[in-house]
């Protein structure tokens, strides 16, 4: 079996992963961090005229509900529902992609790159498109280890047939470009909020980067969207703590959440890779999203 089918058995098969556990309990993500993520996101649907949300792998809901606070009309999409024809509004894919099963390979001692197996030893010689999309995203040289975006980039281009004119997606996570593909990878598991051998055998969550520049579309990183979106992690002036303390401690513990999300080592580093169907559209979410 390769790593792929037992990623995706371990993840989202009977008993899988994502069957019994509620990400929160596992890992950190924007929407855990601050309501001022939920809040840009509300913001960036306003800047578009767009009154409707779909979050694609909402996990719990917890995006959902900061938008749906903000008036905005919103439909999560989890494992067991059908992703609908036609995909009106703003489409958000939060930490979604890292989450699909992808091939893993490693480059033998002739240059020759191997899926990796379930019990991670190498196995075939790739081929086919495969082969191709590491040829064109991701080259590498003995001893390397890589993970095939195609898959991926076959969901994501599902997202994008679907949209709607007016309408526009944005995938944000975690990811690399081919100017600077880590060598050995980033498979990697998380369990209980700590990162672990990503073992599938259904235990843990299993993610690894996403190669964004393959996905196809703008990418902007996230410190520079939300920044663009009105997040800003600027302390309030001390002399508010004299005038209104309660204030005060609020804009302070909100610069703090600000400041995580904006971190270019951490969630500021992410990426948003967006597309938009329609010339007005796109030019509306370009300067939405321009800092
Ligand atoms: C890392 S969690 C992110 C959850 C949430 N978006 C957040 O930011 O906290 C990934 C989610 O994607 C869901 N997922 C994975 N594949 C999916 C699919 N094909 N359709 C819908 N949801 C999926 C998983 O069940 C999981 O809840």
């Amino acid at each position: 079996m390769s790593f792929r089918a037992a990623w995706q058995q371990a993840l989202y098969g009977p008993d899988g992963f994502y069957r019994r556990e509620r990400p929160a309990a596992h890992f950190r993500t924007s929407v855990h961090a601050s309501t001022l993520f939920g809040q840009a996101i509300a913001r960036l649907a306003h800047l578009l005229d767009l009154d409707e949300v779909v979050d694609i792998g909402a996990g719990s809901g917890e995006l959902g509900k900061v938008l749906r606070a903000d008036g905005l009309t919103v439909l999560d999409i989890e494992l067991d529902d059908e992703l609908p024809e036609r995909l009106s509004g703003l489409v958000i894919a939060n930490e979604w992609l890292d989450n699909i099963p992808c091939e893993v390979v490693e480059w033998d001692d002739e240059g020759m790159p191997r899926y990796l197996l379930a019990d991670a030893t190498p196995g075939p010689v790739v081929k086919g498109n495969d082969l191709a999309w590491l040829d064109r995203w991701w080259p590498g040289t003995p001893g390397d280890r890589a993970e095939i975006g195609a898959a991926r980039d076959e969901s994501w281009a599902g997202v994008i047939d679907r949209l709607a004119p007016g309408s526009v997606a944005v995938a944000i996570d975690y990811g690399h470009l081919r100017a600077a593909r880590p060598p050995y990878g980033t498979l990697t598991g998380f369990r209980n909020g700590r990162e672990c051998d990503p073992v599938p055998d259904g235990t843990c969550d299993i993610t690894a980067h996403v190669a964004l520049d393959s996905l196809g579309g703008t990418i902007v990183s996230q410190r520079d969207a939300l920044r663009a979106l009105g997040v800003s992690a600027t302390r309030p002036p001390l002399d508010l703590a004299q005038a209104e303390p309660m204030r005060y401690l609020s804009e302070l513990s909100s610069a703090g959440e600000a400041a995580e999300l904006l971190d270019p080592s951490g969630l500021g580093g992410f990426g948003w890779v967006w597309t938009a169907k329609g010339a007005d559209t796109v030019r509306r979410a370009s300067r939405a999203l321009s800092a």
